[in-house]
């Protein structure tokens, strides 16, 4: 039996047109899924299917071995969500609300107010707690609407836009606190976002939607060696590259490209090998070489580099693309 979450052609269709169209993936127990794409492109239609709150009319899923279509209130007692709008109770304190959510779930007992608590802590709400949630910040809702998603430690949590409408520091904030979720013993995380931030380097996994359409999925790591030769470097030079220097490191074997950066030169290289003859010869012709680091692709980068090559070959006559955008 699969422990985390596998789909199967699993299409959600809507009076308006496509929800989510054909979606087949798999993620392991313990890995973080991004679930990526711009607004209307599906990811919150899969969340809720996932979770079992909405019925797919084609495919299948399963998420802990359970059919989320036909064993939701199962699936749902191991499962936590964060929806996009975290839907307090705004007349209800920051620990009412917890308390709230609790009984509906029905976790009872003596250990409650202690977990509520803990979590208040945890999430920077102690303090407020007894306040109602009323005057809070978008970022104090969000943290209660973790917390709250956490009342029951489930083995799967959903978290869609956990970051959207934060400011820079409340979303540093919280996308910590979903890093330290997520190394929490083995527990599976989608997180569906059309912001990526500082989101993406919190993902095992990615899948890019688009209209309902999956266009990307795999390891961020394995997507980029599909979208570009090479590898990509910096060297620190202490200031600009001169047009010397640019001359010296493009004549290197194995170097594809270069061009100036502020602190000296961005490369493509063929491999990592490449980096100590660019040092020796820029050496040689009496540069300061500070650095050479492989600058790896972050998420975003492969993110941004599929939705370009799709938006440049959209309306050109159904060639394949040579580099091949995977699927
Ligand atoms: N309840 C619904 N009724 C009708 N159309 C819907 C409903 N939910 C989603 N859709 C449509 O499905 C598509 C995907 O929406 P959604 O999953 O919310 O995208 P995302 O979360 O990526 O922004 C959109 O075109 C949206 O209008
Ligand atoms: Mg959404």
């Amino acid at each position: 039996m699969h422990d985390g979450i596998v789909t199967d052609g699993l299409t959600r269709l809507f009076p308006g047109g496509v929800g989510l169209a054909d979606l087949s993936l798999e993620v392991a127990s313990g890995e973080v899924l991004a679930l990526l794409g711009p607004n209307g492109a599906g990811k919150t239609t899969t969340v809720r299917l996932l979770n079992g709150v909405l019925r797919p009319d084609r495919g299948h899923a399963r998420v802990l071995g359970l059919d989320p279509a036909t064993h939701g209130d199962e699936l749902r007692r191991r499962t936590g969500v964060l929806t996009e709008h975290a839907g307090l109770d705004d007349r209800l304190t920051a620990r009412e609300n917890l308390h709230y959510a609790a009984r509906i779930r029905g976790i009872t007992g003596p250990a409650v107010e202690a977990r509520i608590g803990e979590l208040l802590d945890r999430f920077g709400m102690g303090e407020r707690a007894d306040q109602p949630v009323r005057g809070a910040s978008t970022g104090q809702r969000k943290r209660l609407g973790l917390a709250r998603s956490l009342l029951h430690d489930p083995e799967v949590l959903f978290l869609d836009e956990p970051t959207s409408g934060l400011d820079p520091t409340a979303t540093r904030d919280v996308v910590e606190l979903i890093g330290s979720l997520a190394t929490e013993h083995g527990r599976t995380i989608v997180l569906a976002t059309h912001f990526l931030g500082e989101a993406g380097r919190l993902a095992d996994r990615m899948a890019v939607l688009d209209r309902g359409e999956l266009v990307a999925y795999g390891r961020p790591a394995d997507l980029a060696d599909d979208l570009w030769d090479g590898l990509e470097a910096e060297v620190d030079l202490g200031a600009r590259a001169t047009t010397e220097q640019l001359d010296v490191v493009a004549a290197v074997a194995g170097v594809h490209t270069v061009e100036p950066s502020p602190a000296g030169a961005v490369l493509r290289v063929a491999g990592r090998d490449v980096l100590p003859h660019v040092v020796a010869r820029l050496v040689g012709a009496g540069a300061p070489v500070y650095a050479a680091v492989p600058r790896p692709p972050t998420l975003e980068d492969v993110y941004f580099e599929i939705e370009a090559r799709r938006a440049a070959s959209a309306g050109l006559p159904p060639a394949p693309d040579p580099r091949g955008v995977p699927t």
